[in-house]
Parts: C-alpha cells; sequence; structure tokens
C-alpha cells in the first residue's frame, strides 16, 4: 500500500512538472514568419553556414571579374540567369533557370537555393529544408528535392557535368553532387552540410580526382592517367578548364616539357578535340623520346584558363597549379 501511495506521488510530481516546463515555460516560443529580400538577413541565426557561402564560388557568381569579362559585365543577358538566379524551387527544379532584377551582387545565394514559392494567401513561403519548424522565423519545410541531382542540374548540366555523372558508376555506389561537393562538416549528418562547394579551386579535391603513374615499355615509358576521384570527367564544367601534363629530366634548372593536354574546347576552336578523362577512365599516353636523358620526372598540372602567356615555353610552375607529380628512375 505504502509503495502505491509513493509512486503515485512520484508520478504526479512528475506530471506537475511536465505541465510546467510545456505550458508555462515553452522553450522555443514561435516567432512571426518573415519575408527575407536578402543573404545577409540570414547571417544572424546561421553564421555557421553564412560564412562558408560566402567565401564560395555561388557567393561570386555575379562580381567575378572572369565572368563580368567575358559577359562583358552581364551586357550578355543570357548570363545573368544563373549567375544572379531567380529562387530554384520559385522558377521549378528541372524548369529554365530564370533572372533576377535585385541583390544580384549576392549572386547564387540562400534565398536563390531555399526559398519556398509564396503560399497562395500571401504568406511568405519558407525555406526548403532538411527539417519543418513552424516555430523558427523562417519557416524551414522539409523538402527532399533540395537534396536530388535534379537541384543542381538546372544550372550544372550546361557543359555536361550531371550527364557525365549520370553515365559514370558513381550514382549506383550512391555518390551523388552533395556527397563530394557539400558533404557532411566533420563527416557528422547531424551537424549539416558545408556550403563551402569546393571544386577545382581546391588542390585536395583536385588531388583526389586523378592518380598518375608511370611504367616502361620498350625503350621508353608509358604514363597512365586516371580518373580515381571525380565523380564526372576531368576536368569538367568550364571549357576554359585544362589539365595538361609535362615531363623534364630530373636535375637542377630543367625546364618543363608539354606532353599531354584534357580539355572540352570552346565551338570556335574548331582545331581543339575533347578528350576529358571520363570518370573510371585511364588515359595512357606515351613518352617515348625522353630515354635518352635518363630519370624523369613527370607531373599533372590543373588551369582554370585554358591559355599559356607564352604558348611556346609554358611556365605551369607559375600560370597552373601542380596537382601530381612522379619520378621515373632509368
Ligand atoms: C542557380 C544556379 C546554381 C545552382 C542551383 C547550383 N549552382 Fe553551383 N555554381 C553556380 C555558378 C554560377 C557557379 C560559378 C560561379 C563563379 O565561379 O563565378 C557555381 C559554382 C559551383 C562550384 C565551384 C566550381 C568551381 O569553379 O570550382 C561547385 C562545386 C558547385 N557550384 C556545386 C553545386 C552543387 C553541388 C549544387 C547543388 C546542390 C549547385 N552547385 C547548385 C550555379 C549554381
Ligand atoms: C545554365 C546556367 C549558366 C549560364 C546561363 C551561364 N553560366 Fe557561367 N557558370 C555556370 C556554372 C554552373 C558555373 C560553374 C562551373 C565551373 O566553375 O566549372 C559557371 C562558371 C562560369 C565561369 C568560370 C568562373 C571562374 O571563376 O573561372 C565563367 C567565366 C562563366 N561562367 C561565364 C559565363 C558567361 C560569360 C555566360 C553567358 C554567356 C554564362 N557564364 C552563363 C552556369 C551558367
Ligand atoms: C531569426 C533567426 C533566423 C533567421 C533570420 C533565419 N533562420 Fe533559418 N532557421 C532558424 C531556426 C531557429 C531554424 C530551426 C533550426 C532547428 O530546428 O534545428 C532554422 C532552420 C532553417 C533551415 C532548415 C535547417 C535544417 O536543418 O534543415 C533552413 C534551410 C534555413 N533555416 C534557412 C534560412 C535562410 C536561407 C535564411 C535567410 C533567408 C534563414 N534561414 C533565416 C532561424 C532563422
Ligand atoms: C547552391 C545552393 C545552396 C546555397 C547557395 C545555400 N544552400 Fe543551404 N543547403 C543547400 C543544400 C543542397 C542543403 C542540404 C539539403 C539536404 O541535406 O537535404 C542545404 C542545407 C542548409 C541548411 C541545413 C543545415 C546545414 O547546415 O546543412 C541550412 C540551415 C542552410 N542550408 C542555410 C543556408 C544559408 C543561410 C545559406 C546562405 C548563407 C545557404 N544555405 C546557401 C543548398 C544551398
Ligand atoms: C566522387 C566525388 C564527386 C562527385 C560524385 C561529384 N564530383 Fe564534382 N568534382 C569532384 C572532384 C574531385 C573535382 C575536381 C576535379 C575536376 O574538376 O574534375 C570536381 C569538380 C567539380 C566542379 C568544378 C569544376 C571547375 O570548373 O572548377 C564542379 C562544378 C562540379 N564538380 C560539379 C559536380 C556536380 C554538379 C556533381 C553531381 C552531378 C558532381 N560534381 C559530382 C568530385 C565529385
Amino acid at each position: 500500500m505504502k509503495a502505491v501511495r509513493l509512486a503515485l506521488g512520484v508520478l504526479s510530481v512528475a506530471l506537475a512538472l511536465w505541465f510546467a516546463i510545456n505550458v508555462f515555460i515553452d522553450p522555443a516560443p514561435a516567432q512571426a514568419a518573415r519575408t527575407f529580400d536578402s543573404s545577409v538577413s540570414c547571417q544572424d541565426c546561421h553564421a555557421e553556414v553564412y560564412a562558408e557561402w560566402e567565401g564560395s564560388q555561388h557567393a561570386m557568381a555575379w562580381t567575378n571579374p572572369a565572368v563580368r569579362a567575358l559577359s562583358n559585365d552581364f551586357a550578355n543577358q543570357d548570363c545573368i540567369d544563373c549567375h544572379a538566379p531567380r529562387p530554384i524551387f520559385v522558377s521549378g527544379i528541372g524548369e529554365r533557370v530564370l533572372p533576377r532584377a535585385s541583390r544580384r551582387v549576392e549572386g547564387v545565394d540562400c534565398i536563390a537555393c531555399h526559398l519556398l514559392p509564396e503560399q497562395s494567401d500571401g504568406t511568405p513561403g519558407g525555406m526548403a529544408g532538411t527539417i519543418t519548424n513552424d516555430k523558427a522565423a523562417c519557416r524551414p519545410i522539409q523538402r527532399r528535392e533540395l537534396q536530388r541531382v535534379e537541384f543542381c542540374s538546372g544550372c550544372h548540366d550546361q557543359h555536361e557535368t550531371v550527364r557525365q555523372w549520370r553515365a559514370s558508376e558513381w550514382p549506383a555506389r550512391g555518390e551523388d553532387c552533395l556527397s563530394c561537393h557539400m558533404p557532411y562538416r566533420d563527416g557528422n549528418p547531424n551537424l549539416g552540410r558545408d556550403h563551402s562547394c569546393l571544386g577545382g579551386n581546391s588542390l585536395e579535391l583536385l588531388k583526389s580526382a586523378v592518380a598518375l603513374r608511370g611504367s616502361r615499355v620498350g625503350e621508353g615509358w608509358r604514363i597512365d592517367v586516371e580518373n580515381v576521384g571525380a565523380g564526372h570527367s576531368f576536368p569538367t564544367d568550364e571549357r576554359s578548364r585544362a589539365a595538361d601534363v609535362f615531363w623534364r629530366p630530373l636535375g637542377e634548372g630543367q625546364t618543363w616539357r608539354h606532353l599531354y593536354r584534357f580539355r572540352s574546347p570552346y565551338r570556335f576552336e574548331v582545331d581543339i578535340v575533347d578528350n576529358l578523362l571520363l570518370a573510371h577512365e585511364t588515359r595512357s599516353i606515351p613518352l617515348e623520346d625522353a630515354d635518352a636523358f635518363g630519370s624523369v620526372e613527370v607531373a599533372l598540372f590543373y588551369k582554370r584558363s585554358p591559355h599559356y602567356e607564352n604558348p611556346d615555353a609554358p611556365d605551369p610552375d607559375r600560370e597552373a597549379v601542380l596537382v601530381q607529380s612522379i619520378v621515373l628512375e632509368h
């Protein structure tokens, strides 16, 4: 009898506590839904995401000098679409990306990727996210489309990156754009995704893309370049990207000699073949005339713009990024 009374007593105290917490001390009072007209306003509450995005290519899509030069300061209006886009969920996933008229300087910003269409009664649409929370001011709503490849492809398939990925083994291995370009912070799904969206601007990512090997064949060498880690062709996307294999005799003061180039040409460059290194492909390149020099060094360089200042004497150490190098001992 005593035990029952004690149990009841404990239960009623627990109930009273539960009631107090839930009714009198609401842990997260609901905030009014807000309209957002600049991504700067996300910074107060999402500082870490904002800092990552701020340093990304997405944030500089409108201000990037390379883009401004090629688009004639956006006098070519076709270029505005993906470099200062309207929200993808508003124009529609799988639909043509449309240009926006305001806050262009923010480029591909938080609002472009997250804002959902306004509801029929005029309430702000809220933000596509991984959770639904009707107390937060930005009203996140779980939308799975955000993590699908179709979401990136509206802008990223112009030069076939998405098609290259589809044709590879990566989809079957469960690796998509987000796995490699927006990985979970510290690999922990509870910490959310890294918004730096690194690409060819990251040496670490470039190094993970390719393996470089050399083997003895007859009187010379065979250089193998394998695409081990790019989820698509290497290099991908921009036609101005190039990867070059150079070699030089081992020793002081030797200059690099050009051996091979991977690149997708612009339409007017009719004399250049499209020879990007497909996902998982190994390209074998003969290096025959190096034997007279004894041991040699072979290196793969990456270039964000295709032309060397002096094409007859290219200086990759200064004008390109060294990705891999090997020494072949004779
Ligand atoms: C609204 C168009 C748009 C969408 C959607 C978009 N991007 Fe981008 N992305 C761009 C543009 C434009 C740039 C290049 C900006 C620049 O360099 O000036 C870029 C750059 C990048 C880069 C860096 C490339 C480099 O130059 O190194 C990566 C990586 C990237 N995006 C990944 C993604 C992923 C992953 C998704 C899907 C989650 C995505 N993007 C969605 C437009 C978009
Ligand atoms: C369909 C969407 C789309 C359109 C339209 C578009 N771009 Fe881009 N642009 C991208 C994406 C995505 C990237 C990032 C891919 C990459 O960096 O390889 C990019 C990257 C670039 C870059 C490379 C930036 C760098 O840092 O090297 C330049 C330059 C560029 N675009 C110029 C233009 C010009 C000029 C136009 C108009 C003729 C244009 N873009 C139209 C999607 C687009
Ligand atoms: C006043 C603070 C505040 C502002 C301003 C704000 N948010 Fe939020 N946001 C929150 C809170 C709180 C959550 C809910 C976090 C949770 O429940 O884990 C949230 C959640 C989200 C989510 C879903 C998170 C997830 O885990 O999937 C997204 C996406 C998001 N916000 C985007 C934005 C964007 C984009 C902006 C600017 C246009 C913005 N927010 C402005 C407070 C804010
Ligand atoms: C190129 C598109 C793109 C841009 C730009 C972008 N996001 Fe995201 N965001 C995503 C994707 C994709 C996810 C992951 C969705 C998933 O995992 O389901 C995400 C996830 C989030 C989340 C969930 C928690 C986390 O950290 O992953 C928040 C919060 C968020 N974004 C806020 C922002 C804010 C704030 C900005 C601007 C500073 C921003 N995003 C810019 C595409 C983008
Ligand atoms: C298995 C990992 C992996 C997957 C999956 C992957 N990528 Fe990449 N991506 C890389 C690596 C590594 C690089 C750097 C080498 C290169 O440029 O090919 C890169 C480079 C890029 C670049 C930068 C090109 C530039 O001009 O600097 C863009 C844009 C890009 N990827 C977009 C995508 C998109 C969109 C998807 C999804 C369809 C995707 N990636 C899937 C690994 C991956």
